[in-house]
């Protein structure tokens, strides 16, 4: 008799537990797949990994070089540094091909089409030591500034010129396609001369006379990125991320898994991840 009441006492004390842990497993979703949600500057744009907003999502949501600024301006810019000291708007995240459109944020005012470029110092953007690579469709367009005045101009160039507004007025200079026969021309009557990337498939080499520069310079260009493919475990209800050495992590609601989320086809989780710092 008293063995039986041991035993009944000892089972309903497992089912307690058993109750507990299941409540509390169903309350203790994993902190760093909240933290890793996809959040918003403000532009209508979302970010996750490898991007991440710094001070609004933790740094193990995303890798390094790919830290996003908020603009603290009425606009809500994302904004990213992609080389020392230089600053580009991104317009769109395309995460299913892995790229984004950019364009340079001193131009990001440039609205008006009959104002001057700004004081532009140099719009090359170098990508050596960045995670990021130009789109296919990458062309350049030249911006000739500190030109020879008294020398008018050589005919030829008469259609490109365009206006740099700096501290006390602006001066004049040319804007020519990267591919513009004319550009030997240009470089013997300017000081100096800056190459801004843009979108040759938006843009082609006939057009940009007729000022539509300053549209193509605002409306940006493609780079593709490269880090680890997350759609593995996306797909599977995770969010990605890093751990530390910036090993990839796939993290679900219930804890971080190394490829994605538990899963009933299993071979689904073996995706390819390549990330080369
Ligand atoms: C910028 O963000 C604020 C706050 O989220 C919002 O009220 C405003 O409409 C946004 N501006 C634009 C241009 O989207
Ligand atoms: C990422 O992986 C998925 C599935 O394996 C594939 O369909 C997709 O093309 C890959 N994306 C990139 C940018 O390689
Ligand atoms: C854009 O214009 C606003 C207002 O005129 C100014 O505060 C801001 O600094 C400008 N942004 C850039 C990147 O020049
Ligand atoms: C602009 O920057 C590039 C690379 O950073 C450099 O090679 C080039 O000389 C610079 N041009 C000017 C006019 O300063
Ligand atoms: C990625 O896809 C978008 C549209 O879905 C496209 O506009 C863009 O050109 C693609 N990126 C690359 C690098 O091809
Ligand atoms: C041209 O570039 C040189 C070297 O960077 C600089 O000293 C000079 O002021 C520039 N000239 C103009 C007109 O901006
Ligand atoms: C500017 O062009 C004029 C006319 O061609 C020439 O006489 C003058 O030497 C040039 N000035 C400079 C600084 O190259
Ligand atoms: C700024 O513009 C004024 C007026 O056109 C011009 O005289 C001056 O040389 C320009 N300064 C620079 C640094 O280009």
């Amino acid at each position: 008799m008293n063995q039986v009441r041991k035993t009944s006492t000892l089972f309903v004390l497992l089912i307690i537990i058993f109750l507990l842990l299941q409540l509390k497993k169903s309350q203790c979703i994993d902190e760093r797949y909240l933290g890793c949600e996809p959040a918003s500057c403000g532009d209508g744009n979302y970010v996750s990994f490898p991007f991440h907003i710094m001070d609004r999502q933790p740094d193990y949501c995303g890798y390094p070089g790919f830290g996003v600024h908020c603009s603290s301006t009425t606009t809500n810019h994302s904004i990213i540094e992609l080389s020392h000291n230089e600053f580009y708007a991104i317009h769109e995240f395309f995460y299913h091909n892995q790229s984004i459109k950019v364009s340079n944020l001193a131009l990001s005012n440039l609205t008006d089409t009959n104002t001057c470029l700004p004081p532009i110092e140099n719009l090359t953007l170098n990508l050596d030591h960045s995670k990021f690579d130009f789109g296919p469709d990458k062309a350049e367009l030249l911006l000739f500034y500190g030109c020879n005045k008294s020398a008018r101009g050589p005919k030829e160039l008469l259609n490109y010129q365009t206006c740099f507004a700096n501290e006390t007025g602006s001066s004049s200079g040319y804007v020519l396609f990267g591919t513009d026969p004319n550009s030997p021309l240009a470089t013997r009557v300017c000081e100096n001369k800056s190459q801004a990337p843009i979108s040759a498939n938006e843009y082609k080499e006939t057009e940009i006379g007729e000022k539509r520069y300053l549209e193509a310079l605002n409306s940006g260009f493609l780079l593709k990125w490269k880090a680890s493919n997350c759609s593995t475990c996306s797909d599977s209800g995770g969010r990605c991320g890093t751990s530390h050495q910036y090993q990839f992590h796939c993290y679900c609601p219930d804890r971080p898994h190394l490829k994605c989320c538990h899963h009933k086809n299993q071979a689904s989780c073996v995706g390819t991840l390549v990330y080369k710092p």
